[in-house]
């Protein structure tokens, strides 16, 4: 079984080899030293947003890291099985390098061949389209591409709740990437005034093959039931707010980050984040000491 140091080091290694040849940033500061709207880093985009806004950065244009973050905008999940405050983010960022079908293709690769996760077991969602920017037809396209590499033939679906349904496996499962609109697909860092950068996104969910929260609903890719989890998220980072309308900017910029403790919960085939060796020797070390036993709060989510 691979460790959680072993996943962060074969990211690091996967994106700085050859063809992609990324630079590795440092991590920064919990507590921003330039920003004074934001009170801890949420994210590792964070430290590159002049970057992506056009300025070059110094280590080129293809850049990676591991990001420790704190997040409160979902504190109501956390206590679950996959939500934290404090986690670390795998990131990688192409400053107008590479395209949105080589990210993907990539992306694919890291997670089959690198993590070792079972591509029959993988979804995508994709940007759904508005009034102003149209579907992300070459995202649909590269996924597509993407599964057929693990002989996979796989078909996009308007209808989102065209995945297994309770008792239904996902091997050799057809419907496989999703449209999604504003709410699940769409990324921008803060609120909608001049400057503001965002673009249409691209998740990638693992199939958990249970559901933890029976809502009565029919399950797809991004609800709360548990079955799927989100695991890692391609921003297409190509548009600049100006004037009350997004408006694609010349530098074509990626911006992916992961949930490590969510990536090693998959590739330890663990259901919870606290199973896996980020969290279970301290779980142990609290066991003996309080001398009670960990288990899962079956009334939680
Ligand atoms: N900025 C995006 C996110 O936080 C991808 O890195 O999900």
């Amino acid at each position: 079984m691979k460790t959680s140091d072993e996943i962060r080091n074969e990211f690091l290694k996967f994106w700085t080899s050859s063809p992609r040849n990324a630079k590795i940033i440092p991590n920064v500061s919990l507590v921003p030293n330039n920003d004074p709207t934001l009170l801890f880093v949420n994210s590792g985009m964070f430290p590159l947003v002049p970057y992506l806004a056009g300025q070059p950065h110094p280590l080129g244009k293809r850049l990676c890291n591991v990001q420790r973050c704190l997040r409160t905008n979902d504190i109501e999940d956390v206590g679950d099985y996959n939500h934290l405050t404090f986690f670390e983010m795998i990131g990688n960022w192409s400053l107008g390098a590479f395209s949105k079908t080589e990210q993907i293709l990539w992306k694919m690769e890291l997670y089959v061949e690198k993590f070792g996760l079972d591509p029959q077991r993988i979804f995508a969602s994709v940007w759904g389209g508005d009034d102003n920017i149209p579907r992300d037809d070459e995202a649909i396209d590269a996924w597509i591409k993407a599964f057929k590499k693990y002989g996979i033939e796989a078909k996009f679906s308007e209808d989102i709740t065209n995945v297994p349904q309770q008792g239904e496996s996902s091997q050799n499962w057809q419907f496989r990437i999703f449209p999604y609109g504003k709410k699940d697909n769409w990324w921008q860092r803060g609120p909608e005034v001049n400057g503001e950068l965002g673009g249409p996104c691209s998740e990638i969910f693992y199939d958990m093959q249970t559901v933890l929260n029976d809502t009565g609903e029919k399950l797809h890719i991004n609800d709360d039931s548990g079955r799927y989890l989100e695991i890692g998220n391609s921003v297409f980072m190509e548009y600049r707010f100006e004037d009350g309308k997004w408006k694609p900017m010349e530098q074509k910029n990626i911006d992916y980050g992961g949930g490590l403790d969510r990536i090693v919960a998959t590739v330890q085939n663990k259901r919870s984040v606290y199973e896996t060796d980020l969290f279970i020797d301290y779980i142990n070390a609290i066991e003996n000491i309080s001398g009670h036993k960990y288990d899962h709060n079956e009334e939680q989510k």
